[in-house]
């Protein structure tokens, strides 16, 4: 992938202008701080609140792969696991994570060593904590993030309950559409949709691949004109992509920080949707005072992502390597594809004169307009009424009131389960629309 003129061709971005008040508060924490790996090798360790190890109940253990393979943590990794250990995460993952990073994305920043969005990683408790860091340190009250039309509803909540707001640009199966972009940010003054003082949004949060709630992804175009935008108008970018492995098709599409020239993106990535979710591992990529200052805000909240998790994931990838980490993430997607196949198979037979869909190409909902229907929140009602869970359109919409579409998740449902669930959306669709049952 051919690297632009790094330093002659980026954009300067003064980082310290974009924190809020309170990350521009947030000191180190001291206790933190002594928890360095680098600090603690070959000292006598009486500084931090350490137990000790001799008291740990559990001294070692194995894990029983899939495919029958066993593998052992051995007692020195046992210790280590359930230990603290650094804020920034364990250093060997954290390695493996970074020449991991390099080799799927390879950030134009990496090999720039004057550039000043030098890539950085950080490991999170599963990549919400860190978007909800990520909003801390940049959102104050009254700011506003730009996000896609519909997006994540719990992006709501976390930039809502710093004050913020977010405004919605419309997307269509290709990404966020460029030119509502545009006239948003060239005519925010006169006609953003918040107030008339509002300030500027300084970022754009983002799903790129298998968006939820659409599971659409973004074309390199768009990909490209969105960076650009962001560019011009000095936005930073939150790239949110959990579902980046689970991408139907190969080869993967290429990330926003694989484009990223400034050192605007902050890259969320998760072991959440390839390993499970209940590891709570995720791992932020970026500029390296991006996510300085990230771990210092998470110094003093979350302090550290859970060590037996990280050990656990060491492990693995210790076994498989790169190629068999991709071979996991293959699995995934092949999974979720048959998944949403015979979801789409099932809808067509059931739903077609109900709804309309547009087929997903990675993530895990179907994305569905219920004809007739101007919102669906009673539709959903009744659904669950017949034993059916599903989540109503509104929610996915930034500032919604109302939405005629729903989310249908499809992971964990089972082939019969499918059948039963399009059967009962159509019978209640059209019950509430008065259509007869034929
Ligand atoms: C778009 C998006 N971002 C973030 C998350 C949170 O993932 P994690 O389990 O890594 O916290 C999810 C989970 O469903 C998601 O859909």
């Amino acid at each position: 992938m051919a690297k632009q003129n790094g330093l002659g061709n980026i954009c300067r971005i003064q980082y310290e202008k974009y924190f809020s008040k309170l990350a521009r508060r947030t000191k180190s924490s001291v206790l933190r701080d002594a928890a360095e790996a680098s600090e603690l090798k070959n000292k006598i360790i009486m500084s931090g609140g350490y137990p000790s190890p001799e008291i740990f109940p559990i001294i070692s253990s194995q894990l029983t792969l899939r495919d029958g393979t066993v593998l052992k943590i051995d007692e020195e990794s046992q210790k280590d696991s359930l230990q603290y250990c650094s804020t920034w995460g364990m250093d060997d993952l954290r390695q493996w994570l970074k020449d991991f990073q390099k080799k799927i994305h390879n950030p134009p920043s990496v090999g720039e060593d004057k550039h000043p969005g030098e890539m950085e990683l950080m490991i999170t408790a599963g990549s919400q904590d860190g978007i909800s860091t990520g909003f801390q340190m940049l959102i104050d009250e009254g700011d506003s993030v730009i996000v896609q039309n519909p997006t994540y509803p719990s992006v709501f909540s976390m930039v809502e309950r710093l004050g913020g707001s977010t405004v919605g640009i419309d997307s269509d199966k290709h990404g966020i559409i460029p030119s509502k972009m545009r006239t948003l940010l060239e005519n925010w003054e006169i006609s953003n949709p918040v107030n008339k003082n509002a300030p500027r949004p300084k970022v754009l949060y983002c799903i790129p691949t298998g968006e939820n709630p659409r599971s659409a992804s973004w074309s390199f175009e768009r990909r490209q004109a969105v960076y650009q935008i962001c560019r011009e108008f000095n936005l930073l970018i939150m790239e949110d992509d959990p579902y980046y492995f689970t991408y139907f098709n190969r080869p993967l599409p290429r990330s926003m920080l694989s484009i990223d020239e400034d050192g605007r993106v902050l890259r969320f990535d998760t072991f959440s949707k390839v390993l499970g979710p209940g590891l709570r591992i995720g791992y932020l990529t970026g500029p390296r005072p991006l996510v300085g200052k990230l771990m210092l805000l998470y110094q003093t909240s979350t302090s550290l992502a859970c060590p037996f998790s990280q050990v656990i994931i060491m492990t693995l990838l210790r076994e498989w390597g790169v190629e068999g980490f991709i071979q996991q993430c293959d699995r995934t997607a092949q999974f979720l594809k048959e998944q949403a196949d015979y979801l789409l198979l099932t809808a067509n037979t059931y739903l077609s004169d109900v709804a309309e869909w547009e087929a997903p190409n990675a993530g895990m909902f179907l994305w569905m307009k219920m004809k007739g229907f101007e919102d669906t929140r009673g539709l959903v009602k009744r659904c669950k009424e017949e034993g059916l869970l599903l989540i109503e359109g509104v929610y996915a919409i930034p500032g919604g009131t109302m939405s005629p579409y729903i989310r249908i998740a499809f992971a964990i449902a089972s082939k019969q389960q499918m059948i039963e669930a399009c059967k009962i959306l159509a019978k209640v669709s059209k019950e509430l629309r008065g259509i007869p049952e034929n």
